[in-house]
């Protein structure tokens, strides 16, 4: 349970994949749909689906909520622009023309070799006009967000899952901070920063005027799109978006785990090991706020509830930004999210990241600072336990959660395994962290039985 901020944070149950995410809603929104199809979403459809990829595709079931027909197009037209918009979007989150130096696209970042997540080992990407500026954070997975609420300060459950009257807390949106709720409105960062892509509305325009896929692009937004820069910077931004929507590329709910809750696969002894340690509120609680069970009424695991939470997470001195001393990424609370500046109780807490797929991914925590699924579990087992390991040391006294100013650190969760001093046991020794890796490895989509 997410108990922390000073309190706030109430027993949290499961957040059910009943919300109108990322996904559906914001397809249905391009097309000026009822929102109808988030309820259902990607989840009912893929509830029993286990290791089989979904074939029940988000433009299908989008498509299926338009009957009669809204905003003047048949569901067969509906189909149609989602397919369209799919196919540009994928060609734009692959082209580097868009970029200002013209070497930088979406899939430079998020590779979809690594559930689209960097490629590379480095706890920052490189971006920019020179490519060679970093900003201060990990480049996420792309998948499973279009199971992420929209960010609420103060989240209740909104279904039969739980008791409404709780607080959750802060809970949701994209990126890190939780600052964007759509997909679209969140391809402008990137594609607008100036140590990411570097671009601007103009310079897309230019580059997809000049695209192999033009004629494509004017055929899905219409003839005269091109003739204004913001609206072929929000078409792109709209095709991205319904493109990261594709089922069977970024929610296939594919992994050995998937298969395991559909009764069609068996865990080794290890992992079974893992899973029970995952779950264990003694031992690793990583269940609490990485949700591993179903919902009650059938939705696959998020293995995430979407709480933005502070773990203390060690300063990583290797980024450039943090070179400055004064400077702290202090995730909700600013410098990059700016509409809860100077709200203390939002000062060091990040979104709670899913972890379907995270042993594809090479860097961890919001500013990359470990390398291995092994350094992340010694950090949760011996955070408290072991300060001196994770923390510098200066004249023999360990200087504890160095990335976040002491009069934040009541926003600190204190739950296990947290909940040690120097001195208690770890919550899990060096053979049970192996259990658990062992376990995080079968949340990797793609699994074939017999693997
Ligand atoms: C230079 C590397 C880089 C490039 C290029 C890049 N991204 Fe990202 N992406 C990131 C980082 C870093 C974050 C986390 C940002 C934060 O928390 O402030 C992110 C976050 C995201 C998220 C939110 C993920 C989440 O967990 O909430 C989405 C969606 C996304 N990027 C899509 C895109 C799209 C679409 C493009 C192309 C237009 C793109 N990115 C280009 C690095 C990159
Ligand atoms: C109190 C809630 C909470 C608990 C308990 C918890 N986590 Fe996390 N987890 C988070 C948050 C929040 C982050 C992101 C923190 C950051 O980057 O500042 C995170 C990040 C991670 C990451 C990095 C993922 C990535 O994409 O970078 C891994 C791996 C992880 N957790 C695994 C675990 C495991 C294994 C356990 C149990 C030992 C666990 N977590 C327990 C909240 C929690």
């Amino acid at each position: 349970m997410r108990l922390g901020l000073s309190g706030i944070r109430k027993t949290v149950g499961r957040v059910a994949e009943r919300r109108c995410p990322m996904a559906l809603a914001l397809t249905a929104a391009v097309l000026s749909l009822s929102p109808a199809g988030c309820d259902s979403g990607a989840s009912a459809g893929v509830a029993d689906a286990g290791a089989s990829a979904s074939a029940t595709a988000s433009v299908v079931q989008v498509a299926a909520h338009v009957d009669p027909p809204s905003g003047g197009q048949s569901r067969a037209q509906v189909y149609e622009s989602v397919r369209q918009m799919t196919a540009l979007g994928k060609q734009l989150f692959f082209d580097p023309s868009l970029s200002g130096s013209g070497k930088l696209a979406c899939a430079s970042c998020h590779s979809p070799d690594h559930a689209f997540a960097p490629a590379n080992s480095l706890s920052v990407q490189l971006g920019g006009s020179d490519m060679h500026r970093t900003g201060m954070r990990a480049a996420p997975t792309l998948k499973y967000l279009q199971s992420v609420p929209a960010f609420a300060e103060h989240y209740h459950e909104s279904d039969d899952e739980g008791d409404e009257s709780v607080d959750a807390g802060p809970t949701g949106g994209l990126t890190w901070d939780g600052r964007v709720d759509r997909g679209g409105d969140q391809a402008r960062i990137p594609l607008l920063s100036s140590f990411e892509m570097g671009s601007s509305p103009a310079k897309v325009t230019a580059a997809v005027k000049a695209a192999p896929y033009a004629d494509a692009f004017r055929a899905a937004f219409g003839e005269h799109i091109f003739d204004s820069d913001d609206a072929t910077f929000k078409a792109v931004l709209q095709a991205l978006e319904t493109f990261e929507q594709t089922p069977e590329l970024f929610y296939p709910y594919s992994s050995k785990y998937d298969a395991y809750l559909a009764g069609k696969a068996q865990l080794t002894k290890a992992e079974l090991r893992g899973l029970q340690l995952f779950n264990n509120e003694k031992k690793g609680n990583c269940a609490s706020c990485h949700i591993s069970q179903r919902t009650l009424d059938g939705a696959p695991p998020q293995f995430s509830d979407f709480g933005l939470i502070a773990i203390g997470v060690p300063r990583n001195r290797a980024l450039p930004v943090n070179r400055d001393p004064q400077f702290h990424d202090l995730g909700a609370c600013g410098p990059e999210r700016t509409d809860l500046n100077g709200r203390a109780e939002f000062c060091g807490i990040f979104r709670t990241p899913t972890l379907r797929n995270v042993a594809l991914k090479k860097s961890f925590f919001h500013n990359g600072i470990y390398h291995s699924l092994e350094q992340v579990l010694h950090f949760y087992a011996e955070r408290d336990t072991n300060p001196e390991k994770f923390y510098p040391v200066s004249k023999g006294k360990v200087q504890k959660f160095d990335d976040l100013p002491q009069r934040y650190w009541t926003n600190l969760n204190t739950d296990p395994p947290f909940d040690r001093k120097p001195g208690d046991k770890p919550a899990l020794d060096a053979a049970e962290i192996k259990d658990v890796v062992a376990f995080l490895n079968t949340l990797t989509d793609g699994y074939k039985a017999g693997n």
